[in-house]
């Protein structure tokens, strides 16, 4: 076992692709969400390879998020071999342990979690990928009485990181973003958000179009990445109307297909209303936390 390095990536990425078709995750992550995740990442201090003669076996990479509570890290194994994965996970969990996280995660696909309690990890979540297939008709966005949409070609700065952190308070192991982290190379036409007449914020969807190697969907994938309504406008039809508006504009950007990740526990049942758009479940991780304290 070796610290990795950036240049591993490729080997990386292709034992993730033996993850994917075993079934332990639901897809490679599409380029422009690798960058935005691998931007600054310490591969020395934050990964770890395992080599053999005919290339990687085995790695594990270790990203940490600040959260009101302390720092939750997320250990993801790309790794054929049961006793070399076991391995690689207790190297990311005493990581992240010895770096002061209070809690580390490991998401894997349902049915997939033999020796994640040895681990001392515990079921906390099922999370979803919702897919629809963007051939045929979309349902029409239907704008509500009293708001206005308006798209990042049209909103001043620092207006969305109050409204994103304001509707996702409630959301399950939130923590507050910064409006640099949340608007950078995100772009403008598939930054929605709306507004009401006398211009406070209200909802937001964002998209971005990822393509995917090896992938069932129909290529490129119109991922939708956010989607939140303040507490006081909720249930009015804000977040159907932008999601709306928004699978419309990714297919007008090229996207085939649509995916999104929900909290299959989400109070406010964001899958319903994912549904009612013609979103369908199709693939179910299953979120296991180790309490480090
Ligand atoms: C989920 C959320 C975005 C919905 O926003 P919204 O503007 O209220 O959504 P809509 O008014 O378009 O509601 C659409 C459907 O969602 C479902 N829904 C929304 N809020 C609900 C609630 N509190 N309880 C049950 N169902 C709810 C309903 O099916 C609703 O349709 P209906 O009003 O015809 O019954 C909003 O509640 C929110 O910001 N939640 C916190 C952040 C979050 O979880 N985002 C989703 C991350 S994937």
């Amino acid at each position: 076992m070796r610290p990795g390095r950036a240049d591993d990536l490729p080997a990386v990425l292709g034992l993730m692709q033996v993850e994917v078709r075993a079934g332990r995750q639901d897809c490679v992550p599409g380029e422009a969400y690798l960058q935005r995740m691998l931007a600054g990442f310490d591969w020395s201090s934050r990964s770890r390879v395992v080599e053999a003669e005919r290339g990687l076996e085995g790695a594990v990479l270790v990203a940490g998020r600040s959260t009101p509570a302390g720092t939750v890290t997320r250990v993801s194994v790309a790794c054929g071999p049961s006793d070399m994965r076991q391995e690689l996970l207790r190297w990311g969990l005493d990581l992240s342990k010895a770096a002061g996280a209070v809690a580390a995660q490991m998401w894997v696909g349902r049915g997939h979690t033999q020796g994640m309690a040895e681990l001392g990890a515990e079921y906390v979540r099922p999370w979803w990928r919702m897919d629809m297939n963007l051939a045929g008709d979309l349902t029409a966005p239907r704008p509500v009485r009293g708001y206005k949409l308006r798209d990042g070609t049209q909103v001043a700065g620092r207006s969305w990181s109050d409204l994103h952190n304001r509707s996702f308070a409630g959301h399950w192991r939130f923590s507050p973003s910064q409006e640099a982290e949340l608007v950078t190379g995100r772009s403008p036409e598939l930054s929605l958000m709306a507004i009401t007449e006398e211009g406070s914020p209200a909802a937001l969807a964002w998209g971005q179009v990822e393509s995917y190697l090896e992938d069932s969907r129909p290529q490129p994938v119109g991922i939708v990445s956010s989607v939140g309504t303040v507490p006081e406008h909720r249930r009015k039809g804000l977040a159907s109307w932008l999601v709306a508006e928004l699978l419309n504009r990714l297919r007008d950007d090229g996207a085939r297909s649509a995916s999104l990740y929900v909290d299959r526990w989400n109070r406010t049942r964001a899958f319903d209303a994912y549904r009612k758009l013609g979103f369908e479940p199709a693939f179910e991780s299953e979120v296991w936390e180790a309490n480090l304290r």
